[in-house]
């Protein structure tokens, strides 16, 4: 239970930013302190989308079956969380779900279909759609993802980060009616008509705060938002149709202490706002170097990224020789989760994730400030 692996002391749920325990002799997890921007005995690691396609022992629990199903089982939830944890020693594990699982579970005509990702059966297009919404009760809708987020915190040692969709990202889905490449029947929506466009985000604001909310008071000690295709947005309209309803959730999270990562894909131009929204640590992907990042969101926030997945598709020379880029970016300040910019590619040899790992934890010790 929450056991920490220096000294088999126990913390808290809900420790809040400004409580360090070192005056009570715990090592704080590694993740946790650098998400507050506090010191750490190493810089942490851990990749988005570790548990999936990549790892044998994935493929083999998963078959055929689909993945809102996979979910739907709690004991094989909760092993798929583990298994990149045992395989890469990783400084916090991520809930086996997916960012659709709520408004599936609200009747909304969503599946996810292998190979291509989120589908809807009938799109939101209309304010006539917004009477389909109802709200959202965790425990009554997805007792499943919160028992699994139970197992979870009795059996792991490191972190547990629950996450949820932004709402900008989950309407997307729900307007475009699956995946898309221009967002051109959201965006439609968007500016022809912003009162049901503000409506819907609302309502998913609510939805991503309740379900992260729940997941904190099941044992979560970190949460996600991803909003990960607010890079199709201009700044302009990031600031009028994405950041009131991020904010709201993320503020809305606050008095929790647990700390709120905020990523996107192709956010550089959105990283100030991004982390105006309320965010501990805002996750960069592999386009903008660190350095450039922290410019842009000032001193605050900590940063979480941004090896390029693709580049651990190469020798391990060239991989080892980013990871090292990566690293020099921040110069070792305090603050910095390392990551990949987006989740782990199918095609990834493990071996090479656990070698970025042990690197990770080798050199950018120096740095993190013990
Ligand atoms: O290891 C982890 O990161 C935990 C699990 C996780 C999944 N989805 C499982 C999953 C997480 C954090 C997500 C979040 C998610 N889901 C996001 C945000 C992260 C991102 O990539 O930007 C998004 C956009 C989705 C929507 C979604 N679900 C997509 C685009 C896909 C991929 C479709 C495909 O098959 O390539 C899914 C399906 C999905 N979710 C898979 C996994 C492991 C792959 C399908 C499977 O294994 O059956």
């Amino acid at each position: 239970m929450r056991t920490l692996d220096a000294g088999g002391e126990t913390l808290e749920p809900g420790r809040g930013p400004h409580d360090s325990g070192a005056g009570a002799g715990v090592e704080e997890p590694p993740f946790l302190a650098a998400c507050f921007g506090r010191p750490a005995s190493r810089v942490p690691v851990w990749f988005m989308r570790q548990a999936g396609r990549s790892l044998p022992e994935y493929r083999a629990l998963r078959r055929d079956g689909a993945i809102l199903d996979a979910i739907r089982n709690p004991e094989l939830a909760a092993e798929l969380t583990l298994q990149p944890v045992r395989r890469y020693g990783v400084d916090a594990a991520i809930l086996f779900s997916d960012i659709v699982v709520p408004v599936a579970a609200m009747g909304l005509g969503v599946d996810v279909v292998a190979g291509r990702g989120p589908v809807v059966a009938e799109p939101f297009r209309s304010e006539a759609d917004l009477g389909r919404l109802r709200p959202f009760a965790p425990e009554i809708d997805t007792p499943y993802v919160l028992e699994t987020v139970r197992i979870l915190a009795g059996e792991l040692d490191v972190p547990l980060i629950g996450f949820a969709g932004a709402p900008f990202t989950v309407a997307s889905y729900l307007v475009e009616g699956g995946p898309s490449r221009t967002f051109a029947a959201t965006k439609r929506l968007m500016t022809s008509d912003p009162e049901t466009w503000h409506a819907l985000t609302d309502a998913l604001a609510e939805t991503a705060l309740a379900f992260l909310r729940a997941q904190v008071a099941a044992g979560a000690r970190a949460v996600q938002l991803f909003d990960s295709w607010a890079g199709a947005l201009s700044p302009a309209q990031y600031r009028a149709a994405a950041l009131p309803a991020a904010r709201k959730v993320l503020e809305g999270l606050a008095d929790l202490g647990v700390p709120r990562i905020h990523f996107g894909v192709g956010t550089g131009e959105l990283l100030a706002d991004m982390a105006a929204a309320g965010a501990d640590v805002v996750g960069v992907d592999w386009r903008v170097p660190l350095s450039v990042a922290r410019r842009r969101v000032g001193e605050r926030p900590a940063l979480q990224g941004n090896l390029d997945p693709a580049i651990c598709l190469a020798p391990w020379e060239v991989v080892q020789r980013e990871c090292r880029s990566v690293l020099a970016e921040l110069g070792g300040e305090p603050g910095h989760v390392f990551n990949l910019g987006h989740g782990v590619l199918p095609e990834t040899d493990p071996d090479i994730l656990a070698r970025v790992v042990d690197l990770v934890h080798e050199e950018g010790r120096r740095g993190s400030g013990a």
